[in-house]
């Protein structure tokens, strides 16, 4: 709700021309470092989505880890890592998705999710939506249904929400 919403904002430091000139970074390290803020993040996205609404957590690689463990233990489920390209051991699918010069993967283990199980991914930030699409599919690919996903920070003005179809991201923050 709003008071969640006001946290996230008090924790956010905006830091203008980063990683390059006209960008501004949305760091999200002050949340995560708040031990109170950070047990009301995680405990209003289980309440969002309900204990027993979804079998395992997914998190995206790098920043979705800090989430996705907290997330998964909070409601007694299991995690799987969706990686950058390269890192996974075993067969995996992959993902291509677009990044503002260029393009990277993400892959998962093809064995990843008993099939049906139903999957809550989360990572920090929804921007274009290009991380979270790739992921999307992947899940699916791996034979998991998604059963939803979820940010804390949602930047709107980029348009992320409009490529991912069926899927209504919960974002605790929207900006
Ligand atoms: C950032 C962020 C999201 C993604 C959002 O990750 O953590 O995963 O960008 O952008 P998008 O909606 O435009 O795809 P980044 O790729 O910088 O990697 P990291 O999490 O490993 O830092
Ligand atoms: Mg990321």
């Amino acid at each position: 709700g709003p008071e969640v919403a006001a946290l996230v904002a008090s924790r956010i430091v905006d830091v203008p021309d980063f990683p390059q000139p006209g960008i501004v970074f949305k760091d999200l390290t002050p949340l995560f470092a708040d031990g109170d803020a950070f047990r009301e993040i995680i405990d209003a996205t289980v309440a969002h989505y309900g204990a027993g609404s979804f079998d395992v957590v997914a998190g995206i690689e790098a920043r979705g880890f800090v989430m996705a463990a907290a997330l998964a233990y909070a409601a007694g489920v299991g995690v799987v890592p969706v990686r950058k390209a390269g890192k996974l051991p075993r067969a995996t699918h992959t993902a291509q998705y677009a990044l503002e010069y260029g393009s990277a993967a993400l892959q998962v283990h093809t064995d990843a999710f008993v099939p049906g199980q139903r999957v809550l991914v989360v990572d920090d930030v929804l921007a274009t939506g290009g991380t979270a699409e790739a992921t999307l599919g992947l899940v699916e690919r791996a034979g998991g249904v998604v059963a939803g996903l979820t940010v804390l920070l949602e930047l709107e003005f980029l348009g992320g929400r409009a490529r991912l179809a069926a899927h209504e991201p919960h974002a605790l923050l929207r900006v």
